[in-house]
């Protein structure tokens, strides 16, 4: 199966990337292909409109539909900020309306039904509890309009004293959910 990460702070080397791909190299483990996009690194631009219809700028989102378009499984960060997800995440989930109903169903079609998803969220604030709506939000987006099977996610809080790479437990966490995948 074919397993994508998806990046959507522009830190290579941050929270956000290592719990991405921690799950990604416990799907590997598992036998899975992967393939991680750093958001950041790829040129993604706003929908356009021509007055009438929306229009899909040709840019980076390209060199991820193919891969999009074959998923079994996907796996999407995102560092909280100002209490939500980055703009580069929203952005991505944007650019997603292009498989929409509202695109044409010959559109629609190419998105594979079932995906498995894998959402992560790090954010500076030191409250486990925090921010467990926003995780809850890009679940039921991803479930309701891409009917993707939802699997648990993943919450660093506090990357600020506690980074991502020194939480030898959630990284443990992670690399289980990418194997179990
Ligand atoms: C522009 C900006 C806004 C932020 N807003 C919040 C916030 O609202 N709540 C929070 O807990 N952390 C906030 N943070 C901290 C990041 O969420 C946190 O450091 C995260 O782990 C960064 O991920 P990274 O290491 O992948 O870059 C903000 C950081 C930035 C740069």
């Amino acid at each position: 199966m074919k397993v994508l990460g998806v990046v959507g702070g522009p830190r290579k080397t941050g929270n956000t990337a290592r719990l991405v791909e921690e799950v990604l190299a416990g799907a590997r483990d598992s036998g899975h292909e992967t393939h991680v996009f750093y958001l950041s690194e790829m040129e993604l631009g706003p929908l356009g409109h021509d007055g009438e219809r929306y229009v899909y700028p040709e840019d980076g989102f390209s060199s991820m539909m193919p891969h999009l378009e074959t998923m079994g499984a996907i796996v999407i960060g995102t560092p909280i900020y100002y209490d939500h997800v980055s703009s580069l995440t929203k952005l991505f989930m944007d650019r997603l309306y292009y498989y929409s109903k509202s695109h044409g169903d010959e559109y629609r079609r190419r998105f594979p039904d079932g995906v498995r998803c894998v959402n992560v969220v790090t954010c500076g604030w030191d409250n486990p509890n925090a921010y467990e709506e926003v995780l809850e939000w890009m679940n039921g987006r991803m479930r309701n309009y891409w009917r993707m099977r939802i699997l648990d996610g993943l919450k660093a809080c506090g990357t600020g004293n506690h980074p991502v790479a020194k939480d030898a437990e959630l990284l443990r966490r992670a690399r289980e959910i990418g194997g179990s995948l």
